[in-house]
């Protein structure tokens, strides 16, 4: 995607949304951050998420397709001016895990959330493959090559998503993309772009890497009750070693508050 400033992304979401105001980026935003605003118009809040052409289309087939099978995903609307293409859906008052995580959220809550994010999960799992339009090749190898520029390793790894039984599957459910209310304990997934055809082994890296407690035990239980597939600690390991980047981000943060105390 073409690269422009935050005056530009506010002229294009105006020229749509004449009545857009305070225009502004989410408090927790993921890795990839592309041109990503939450906006206030007359009737309501909106997310609006800029992306290339062939993403965006992604995000929108996924969305009415998930959204047919009831399932608690960002319902999409597709804009395009002049080839820059963006997203919009209703914004969430409830808190990523993220945030809540920083603030001290206890760890029952946290399994609670990734309980129940695999529940969802879950049920994504069992739409058809057949059900998925072609066209829009939405296979997790070619959202990570429309992304574009991975290290030859991770080229490499996420080559084997292309192998063994494929499900549609949220490919990057971690504390970031999880939003959770501690008060009615109800979650919501979020980031389409990493909706697509995978298998088991590649979802359960982002799954465990990212799983912030220290206590894996319970959430392993119940996620092979669920799937009926048993994570491949061999693969999770070669994918920390690969992917390089920490896990435990409730532990990373403890570290830097212990470090400036
Ligand atoms: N529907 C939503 N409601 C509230 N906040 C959202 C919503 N969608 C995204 N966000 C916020 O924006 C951040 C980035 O969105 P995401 O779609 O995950 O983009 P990225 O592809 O950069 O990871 C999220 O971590 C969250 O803080
Ligand atoms: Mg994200």
């Amino acid at each position: 995607m073409n690269k422009h400033d935050d005056n530009f992304y506010h002229a294009v979401i105006t020229h749509f949304f004449p009545d857009a105001h305070n225009i502004r980026k989410p408090q927790v935003l993921g890795w990839v951050a592309p041109a990503i605003y939450i906006v206030d118009t007359k009737d309501q809040t909106l997310v609006c998420k800029f992306n290339q052409q062939e993403i965006i289309l992604h995000n929108k087939h996924i969305s009415d397709i998930l959204n047919s099978h009831d399932i608690s995903i960002p319902k999409t609307t597709v804009h395009n001016l002049f080839g820059t293409w963006f997203e919009t859906y209703q914004y969430r008052p409830e808190k990523t895990l993220h945030e809540l995580i920083e603030n001290g959220i206890s760890d029952e809550h946290i399994f609670i959330a990734y309980k129940k994010a695999l529940e969802i999960q879950h049920k994504i799992s069992q739409i058809k493959t057949s059900e998925i339009s072609i066209p829009h090749c939405p296979r997790f190898f070619d959202i990570i090559n429309c992304l574009g520029a991975t290290s030859l390793y991770r080229k490499i790894f996420y080559i084997s998503s292309l192998f063994g039984k494929q499900y549609l599957l949220h490919n990057d459910i971690y504390p970031r993309n999880i939003l959770y209310s501690p008060e009615t304990q109800e979650v919501h997934l979020i980031d389409l772009d990493s909706i697509a055809i995978s298998n088991l082994s590649i979802q359960a890296i982002t799954l465990f890497r990212h799983y912030p407690c220290q206590n894996t035990n319970e959430l392993v239980q119940e996620y092979q009750k669920l799937t009926g597939h048993k994570p491949n600690t061999k693969l999770l390991w070669c994918a920390d070693k690969i992917l390089h980047t920490p896990g435990a981000i409730k532990y990373k943060i403890k570290n830097i508050i212990d470090r400036c105390r």
